[in-house]
């Protein structure tokens, strides 16, 4: 069977995720690799979900084991609802659809809100994972530039009034993939807009908890329903949160708070495409969570450690990497991005990096358009101290070579 003759259109614009791609290539044990997004898998708390687990099993075994409600188990819902309210904005349970990663509701999100050829605004660069997951419906993406304070808010009224434009997507705090945080006075600001044009905004919100330096901020979904002047969620914030960053991704448990009517078109969407999210991971992390000191405590080990290792990745950087060459310098998050010079190429770099057996993800992906082939993503959440040291130092002399050569 051939079955390139067989696909349907939507998936000429679908490819594998490069980063994914370069997972593969790295999965030898000798590869330093800063490559992925992952969380350290020696902070995962192995006891306490086992814990949870025979619990659960012992507890509420039938229940758990048993097909469940799509929106998700209640009590993780209200949890989730009290967690978020707060003196600006109050979110009932009936705000919260729990999801099978947050990955998930952006493929909820496209099914019920995106029409082939739609305009949307986006940060750039932006998640890789998103692009993937919307490029099929064939969209015209209006690219908004960034700086060390997030999206340049200032900039979207005038691509809003040159075309209608469907939906807005950002992640906000500790962007993945530059680690950048949108400030205060542009979160307000892009609140009046998204009142003033009453367009859907996508709050992409893996990472706020991992904050190391600096003051927390409001969510946009907080600074939106303030901007209109009310409590309750029914704005035009779609926020989408997760347990993945904080306990483990292998639970795979996510949630959206959102206004009701579009919670109501997602649990639609999501009955046709999974029924529901796991009713035995539900349950374990409403177990783990419920009291909220574990979790609390869980999240400051987890600060601790990766601000060790981001204040390490960046001495390191500012000893080893040569002087045209800068970086982000994150306050939260799992990553940092590194410019060169215009005249570079990352992903030649790389196949250089990988023979000296290290390695990051090229930073062009994470662009909609041409743009990104000098940048490049470094993750520091992964590594252990002795191999962050060890593999930008070996990053060093790699871009000083080429650097020689090209002078
Ligand atoms: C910006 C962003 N959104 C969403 C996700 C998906 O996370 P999950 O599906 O594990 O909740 C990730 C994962 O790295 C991410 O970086």
């Amino acid at each position: 069977m051939n079955w390139d003759s067989k696909f349907a259109a939507r998936t000429a614009h679908m490819k594998r995720s490069t980063v994914r791609e370069i997972l593969k290539l790295t999965a030898r044990p000798e590869v330093i690799s800063f490559a992925g997004g992952l969380p350290a898998p020696e902070l995962f708390p192995v006891d306490r979900i086992r814990e949870a687990t025979d619990t659960v099993l012992a507890e509420r075994g039938r229940e758990a084991l048993q097909y469940s409600t799509t929106e998700g188990m209640r009590e993780l819902r209200e949890w989730i609802a009290r967690r978020m309210s707060g003196d600006h904005l109050q979110i009932h349970p009936d705000n919260i659809l729990i999801v099978s990663g947050s990955q998930q509701a952006l493929d909820l999100v496209a099914r019920v809100l995106i029409d082939e050829g739609d305009r949307i605004v986006v940060e750039n660069p932006t998640y890789v994972g998103m692009l993937q997951c919307w490029r099929p419906y064939n969209l015209n993406f209006s690219a908004i530039p960034t700086d060390a304070d997030g999206m340049q808010v200032e900039e979207i009224p005038a691509v809003l009034r040159s075309a209608p434009h469907k939906l807005m997507y950002s992640i906000p705090t500790f962007q993945n993939p530059m680690g950048i945080t949108l400030s205060h006075e542009r979160r307000l600001r892009l609140a009046e807009i998204l009142v003033e044009h009453g367009i859907p905004f996508y709050e992409d919100d893996p990472y706020s908890a991992l904050r190391y330096s600096g003051d927390d901020l409001p969510n946009i979904l907080t600074c939106e329903a303030q901007a209109r002047g009310s409590k309750t969620l029914d704005g035009s914030v779609i926020y989408a949160g997760t347990f993945s960053k904080t306990l483990t991704p292998g639970l795979r448990v996510g949630w959206v708070a959102a206004a009701a009517p579009l919670i109501d078109k997602l649990v639609q969407a999501k009955q046709a495409q999974d029924l529901h999210t796991g009713t035995l991971t539900q349950l374990i992390t409403y177990e783990m969570v419920r009291d909220g000191v574990f979790l609390d405590q869980h999240i400051q080990t987890l600060r601790a450690t990766y601000r060790r290792r981001r204040d390490l990745m960046l001495r390191m950087l500012e000893e080893n990497f040569p002087e045209e060459v800068t970086w982000t310098k994150p306050d939260g998050g799992l990553f940092l991005m590194i410019t060169l010079p215009e005249s570079m190429d990352a992903s030649e770099l790389l196949k250089v990096a990988t023979t000296r057996d290290v390695a990051f993800v090229p930073g062009d992906g994470f662009y909609t358009g041409e743009d990104g082939h000098n940048t490049f993503r470094l993750n520091y959440s992964n590594a252990r101290e002795d191999r962050i040291e060890e593999g930008i130092r070996r990053l060093g002399v790699v871009l000083k070579e080429a650097m020689a050569q090209r002078a």
